[in-house]
């Protein structure tokens, strides 16, 4: 990356749970930084924890979180704002992180915690709290300012609903992918998901690009295949009813792997990125990174 230049900021969206946003998510953070040899930032805004205890020790998660050095406590703090502030960027990025390798040398996390759960209902009303130069959309990106020129790629992986946080992702993003299984409930909430980034980003004039929809935990099976045929000549549904344009469906599709699904039984098999998501998610995540970094590198031409 040319010094100076701002980084890609994608973050992952559905407003499905369970579609395999996390999974791909980490996933195209670890390939981009082992393979592709970026510099990532992988974002965690879900209080669920997933990517965080994807990529650290519960243990390590249990030390930063009891020492304020999570998303957290940065929203924490702009809620409490009387009180002292605690959070602090450079101490809450974790290097190195991934189960892969003993850690990837050019991958990075912002951890999330639980405490996210209780702290979000009060992020709206931060404005109001005597604190007027907190925009409650912007204090995400405010945070990550002194560290972003470090990165190449951030990597967002928000939670299944486009409330605050998430938003606070969104403001800071150049682009999003959809992850979706390609089932009927999957994909229902995607136009709605178009629509309101859209909209959002003309509000804060800003261009979110949807780079594209990834078929995830995909079966053999007849609702799968026309499902993924429909998605690859841009028919979803209310796309044309609404006469708005599908985003693209990307060429590789992630299918079902036990590797994946089930998770951190088997240590050996989460050194390698062949082992954690098994010999043909692994390949397909591959060449959807690829797109992913084609895609991205044509738009900063
Ligand atoms: N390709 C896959 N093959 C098998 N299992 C998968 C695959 N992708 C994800 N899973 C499993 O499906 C579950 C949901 O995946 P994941 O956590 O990535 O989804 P999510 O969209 O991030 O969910 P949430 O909305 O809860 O954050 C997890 O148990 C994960 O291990
Ligand atoms: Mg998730």
């Amino acid at each position: 990356m040319v010094k100076g230049k701002t980084p890609h900021v994608l973050s992952f969206i559905n407003l499905k749970g369970g579609v395999g946003k996390t999974t791909t998510a980490v996933a195209v953070a670890e390939i981009l930084a082992l393979e592709a040899r970026q510099r990532v930032l992988l974002i965690d805004l879900d209080p669920q924890t997933n990517a965080t205890v994807n990529l650290i020790s519960e243990e390590a998660w249990d030390e930063l979180d009891r020492s304020g050095r999570t998303i957290a406590q940065l929203f924490d703090d702009k809620i409490n704002h009387h009180l002292e502030p605690k959070f602090d960027i450079e101490r809450a990025i974790v290097r190195r992180v991934s189960t892969v390798n003993g850690g990837i040398e050019a991958l990075d996390l912002l951890p999330s915690s639980i405490r996210l759960i209780e702290l979000q209902d009060h992020i709206p009303g931060i404005a109001m709290m005597g604190n007027f130069t907190n925009n409650p959309l912007d204090i995400l990106k405010k945070a990550l300012q002194p560290v972003i020129d470090r990165y190449d790629y951030v990597i967002i992986d928000c939670p299944p609903s486009l409330g605050t946080v998430t938003r606070n992702g969104l403001r800071m993003s150049t682009g999003y992918v959809i992850p979706t299984i390609p089932d009927i409930v999957s994909t229902w909430g995607i136009y709605q998901i178009v629509d309101n980034v859209r909209r959002f980003a003309a509000d804060i004039g800003q261009t979110i690009e949807p780079l594209g929809i990834v078929a995830t935990k995909v079966q053999k099976n007849n609702l799968h295949d026309r499902v993924m045929n429909d998605l690859a000549h841009g028919r979803l549904g209310k796309f044309n009813a609404a006469g708005v344009q599908q985003p693209r469906f990307f060429e590789s599709t992630i299918p079902l792997s036990v590797n994946v699904a089930r998770g951190a039984d088997h240590e050996a098999d989460l050194r390698t990125l062949n082992g954690k998501y098994g010999p043909q998610a692994y390949v397909a995540l591959q060449v959807l990174t690829r797109e992913i970094w084609a895609l991205c590198e044509a738009n900063s031409q």
